[in-house]
């Protein structure tokens, strides 16, 4: 097989690389290891900033996005029993979010990719990468118990955290940065209409509480629990009156319940890879990097990453320029790093650290200075509802 750009991974940043290729005339292959029905079964991300909305109408895969998403002009912060609006409207410049679920933007992905006869090849086994240092890289692959080799001028590694793309680089020829939290968010769907119309960030003394949403009939909740927790000790019970303790104490919050489903844990960690890119392969979205999700920006930098890396590509196959792959990694990386603050910062001023007294007080201090000052929910209404896609790229 041959293709111009071999692109490994069908989340959100491989398939939208895809599809803002194929527009282009620039022929892909898109690799996944597991079935389309996996790779839609993974409950994660739920906030999209502004540049990426825009970015999914450049993919015309937006139709139902715009039809069924919701747009938010803010979030709560709940602290102290007192809730704390902080309006997008007014310290963001006007930039809003759209709430549409990362599964949901992944099917309209897959959708729009086989509508317009791009090939997605899924349950490909043992992907391997090969002379990406030379100027005629491949990637072998078995399926369906034959091995096939795709021959192509480019390998788009979109594989996510625990990819093969970045495993594949010699250990010194990239530098890691890795910041791992010692809690952890137990996430889970809920069959219940939103508790409130907007999301709600909760601190209290117990542990962080989030409460967002994916439809006027269905709730997504977090509780931070212990770094090592096993879902299986949260009973329904137990659930929801950590709930009912960590939201419901601030101004009467009444939690809507419903039945129960996905509970599972998620480990909180920063990590950085740099340079993103090595000879003839590129890496994108979360195989680069990955932040804790307090901010909601992982997938939102994934699709940052994809406009940088399609408009390279773009400029090589229709201009022969080089110089955007050159600036490729050097202009993810201002934004990867401005997000990976953000995200920290959310965390920590979020996720009280049981037996400190320190800790608990000096985040309630903070939170005060967010929501009291201009200053402070500008910078939070501003990095939440998104930086801009690539401001250093001219
Ligand atoms: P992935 O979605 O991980 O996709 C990579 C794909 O590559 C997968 O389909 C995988 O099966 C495939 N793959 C892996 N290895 C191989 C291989 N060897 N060969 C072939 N294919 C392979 N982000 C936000 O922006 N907002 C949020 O609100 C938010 N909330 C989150 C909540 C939770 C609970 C979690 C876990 C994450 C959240 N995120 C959020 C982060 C977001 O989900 C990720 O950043 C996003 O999925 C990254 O997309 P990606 O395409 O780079 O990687
Ligand atoms: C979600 O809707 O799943 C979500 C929203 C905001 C976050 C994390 C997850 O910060």
């Amino acid at each position: 097989m041959k293709t111009q750009v071999a692109i490994i991974g069908a989340g959100p940043s491989g398939l939208l690389l895809g599809q803002l290729l194929h527009h282009q005339g620039i022929d892909t292959v898109i690799l996944e290891r597991r079935s389309p029905e996996y790779v839609l079964g993974r409950i994660r991300a739920g906030v999209l900033e502004q540049g990426m909305v825009d970015l999914l109408r450049e993919a015309k895969a937006s139709e139902r996005m715009d039809r069924e998403g919701h747009v938010h002009e803010g979030v709560s912060l709940a602290f102290n029993g007192k809730m704390h609006r902080i309006d997008f409207k007014k310290y963001a410049k006007g930039q809003t979010v759209m709430v549409y679920g990362q599964t949901e933007v992944t099917q309209d992905l897959m959708d729009a990719r086989k509508r317009e006869g791009g090939i997605s090849i899924y349950e490909a086994e043992d992907v391997q990468l090969h002379d990406f240092y030379t100027d005629k890289p491949r990637v072998t692959f078995v399926k369906d118990g034959e091995t096939i080799e795709l021959e192509c001028d480019y390998i788009a590694g979109c594989d996510g955290f625990h990819g093969i793309s970045r495993e594949a680089i010699p250990a010194n020829l990239f530098k890691g940065y890795d910041r791992q939290y010692p809690f952890a968010w137990l996430g889970m769907i809920v069959a219940a209409p939103p508790t409130s119309p907007e999301l709600i960030y909760c601190h209290h003394p117990e542990g962080f509480a989030l409460f967002t949403m994916r439809s006027p009939t269905v709730s997504r909740l977090y509780l931070q629990v212990a770094v090592d927790e096993d879902a299986k000790n949260w009973s329904e019970d137990r659930i929801w009156s950590a709930f009912e303790r960590r939201l419901g104490e601030h101004e009467g919050l009444k939690v809507s319940k419903g039945k129960l489903s996905q509970i599972a844990v998620t480990p909180m960690r920063s990590f950085v890879t740099e340079p993103m890119r090595v000879g003839r392969m590129f890496l994108a979205g979360d195989s680069a990097h990955i932040v804790p999700p307090t901010g909601a920006k992982g997938m939102n930098l994934a699709i940052a990453d994809v406009s940088v890396l399609a408009r390279a590509f773009i400029a090589y196959y229709k201009k022969n320029r080089t110089d955007l792959f050159d600036a490729y990694s050097e202009t993810c990386m201002k934004r990867v790093w401005r997000a990976q603050h953000f995200s920290w910062w959310m965390t920590s001023m979020m996720h009280p650290t049981s037996g400190s007294d320190f800790d608990n007080e000096r985040q309630i201090a903070e939170l005060e200075a967010v929501t009291s000052s201009r200053a402070g929910s500008t910078f939070l209404a501003e990095n939440y509802s998104g930086l801009p896609l690539a401001p250093w790229r001219d």
